[in-house]
């Protein structure tokens, strides 16, 4: 098992000291109501989208604090990258281009719930979507921000979709497993 797939399954137990130093720097975000009530909403289908911030935000914490890079900015923006509060698969004419639109709407979220923002997490809540929104990302910290959102989208499709993988997490994370 790699460093990184073990990483995110500690992103659901939420019991390692690296948790703990990821909410000394994020956690005045993280613990927020604004936060907390996105476990309300699907993000991949069977994985809320506090879950889902929970996991980019834990592993992208740990990525730009190993490389020497700007990790505070990091946990914070990354914390905020799906701040939104509608379903997006919901028929409704104002959540087309969905993938276009939400990380500004996120972005307007974030400066709503801290008053300010600095330069890097601005470019990370702003091109979480890159290449999608097709301005590339101007800091390295947005570009871990950016994959490992891809790298936990992914993993949360398959858990979706796959029964069997649901039952090889439930063994491995004591988590799910109650269908
Ligand atoms: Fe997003
Ligand atoms: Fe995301």
């Amino acid at each position: 098992m790699s460093k990184l797939y073990k990483a995110y399954l500690s992103s659901y137990r939420m019991d390692t000291p690296d948790w703990d130093c990821y909410l000394k720097y994020a956690g005045e975000i993280y613990n927020t109501p604004q936060l907390q009530k996105l476990s309300q909403f699907e993000q991949h289908f069977k994985i809320n989208r506090l879950q889902h911030i929970r996991s980019v935000a834990y592993l992208s914490f740990l990525i730009s604090r190993k490389l020497k890079l700007d990790y505070v900015s990091t946990a914070r923006a990354a914390t905020m990258h799906d701040l939104f509060y509608y379903d997006w698969r919901e028929d409704d004419l104002s959540h087309k281009l969905h993938g276009y639109r939400h990380p500004k709407t996120a972005l307007k979220n974030a400066f709503y719930l801290c008053g300010t923002l600095n330069k890097k997490e601005v470019d990370i809540i702003k091109k979480h979507m890159w290449p999608l929104t097709v301005i590339p990302p101007k800091y390295l910290e947005s570009i871990v921000v950016t994959s490992m959102d891809k790298y936990c989208a992914t993993i949360e499709m398959i858990y979706s979709a796959s029964p069997k993988y649901r039952e090889k997490f439930h063994r491995l994370t004591g988590i799910g497993g109650e269908e």
